[in-house]
């Protein structure tokens, strides 16, 4: 059987996807083939598309179908998976390939779809989901101490400032002018990201004990006035991570926070980031969007 898939056989900007027909995926041990109903669209997409992560080079090895984030329903099984059954629906991550009509997932990647989610917000969530959790152990922040989330109104700001709100934590987020709202919804104190950073959360508070930087943008060393030193910062993406002697985090998930935040999510008690929605064949646009922000929201592609 053949399926569609988006695919780049070399490094460039959005004009290097194509869709393609191809064989279906077969799955290894451990994995399964979902037919694929939403595939999330994350900065890492087209970071890896533009060779960015590949400086010198022009092209991958091998042409590359690109999505991590992915719901859809179990089609096809591995050797030795006994956890999921044909016709299973279900959300989480792949180690690439989600935006295709057909993808293969590790089948300890994946967790139950609740019925009350809706397909292309399960197919937004399991980048953010395990990146916010996992700076959250590594900052170690306490109930009642204060934490400042820079970018809480991105993808993994909004689920960074739910979790940490939910354990008791004051979140001060910073966003863009458009977006506080937002983030005052959600429970924390906005603040503006930009020049007057630095001012605008003394303002709100005299004490930040911690610092979530989930924008990977604008000064770090302003995040790490905040906080007191870089000791208490974590960023994602910013590229001036090392000079500032502050942790880069990247990879990997904690142990059942997918589950648990799309318990909450099906429970009414967190919000989801609102979705814009893609055809596949549009995924070079979805891409392009998220890269210049001219769309909020968690961008999904839907094959
Ligand atoms: N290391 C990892 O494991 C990992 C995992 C996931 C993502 N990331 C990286 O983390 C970053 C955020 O990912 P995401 O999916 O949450 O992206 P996103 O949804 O596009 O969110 C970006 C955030 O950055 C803020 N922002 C934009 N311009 C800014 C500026 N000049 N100064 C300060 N903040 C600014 C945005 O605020 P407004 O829109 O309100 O202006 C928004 O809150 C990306 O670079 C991504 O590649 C890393």
């Amino acid at each position: 059987m053949t399926s569609r898939a988006a695919q780049y056989a070399r490094y460039g900007g959005p004009e290097v996807l194509e869709i393609v027909e191809r064989e279906d995926p077969q799955p290894g041990p451990g994995q399964v083939r979902l037919a694929v109903r939403a595939a999330g669209v994350n900065p890492a997409d087209w970071k890896l598309r533009t060779g960015a992560f590949n400086p010198g080079d022009d092209a991958p090895e091998r042409p590359v179908v690109p999505g991590f984030d992915v719901a859809g329903t179990v089609e096809a099984l591995g050797e030795g998976v006994t956890t999921l059954a044909e016709g299973d629906e279900v959300l989480g991550g792949t180690r690439g390939g989600a935006q295709a009509e057909r993808a293969l997932a590790d089948a300890d990647a994946l967790v139950a779809k609740p019925a009350a989610l809706s397909w292309e917000v399960a197919g937004s969530l399991a980048t953010v989901v395990s990146t916010a959790y996992r700076v959250l152990e590594r900052l170690g922040v306490s109930p009642g101490q204060v934490l400042l989330v820079h970018g809480a109104s991105g993808g993994v700001g909004i689920v960074a400032t739910q979790v940490a709100l939910a354990r008791g934590i004051t979140v001060i987020g910073s966003a863009g002018e458009r977006h506080q709202d937002d983030v005052r919804a959600l429970g924390a104190t906005p603040v503006v990201h930009g020049d007057g950073l630095v001012d605008g959360v003394r303002a709100v508070t005299d004490r930040v004990d911690a610092v979530f930087d989930a924008a990977g943008r604008g000064s770090l060393a302003d995040l790490v006035a905040l906080a007191g030193g870089p000791d208490r910062v974590v960023t994602i993406a910013h590229p001036d991570a090392a000079e500032h002697g502050v942790e880069f985090s990247s990879g990997g998930g904690v142990d059942g926070a997918l589950a648990e935040f799309v318990g909450q999510l099906a429970a009414g008690t967190f919000r989801a980031p609102e979705v814009v929605v893609y055809p596949l064949e549009e995924v070079g646009k979805a891409q392009e969007d998220n890269r210049t922000g001219a769309v909020s929201g968690k961008l999904v592609v839907i094959p």
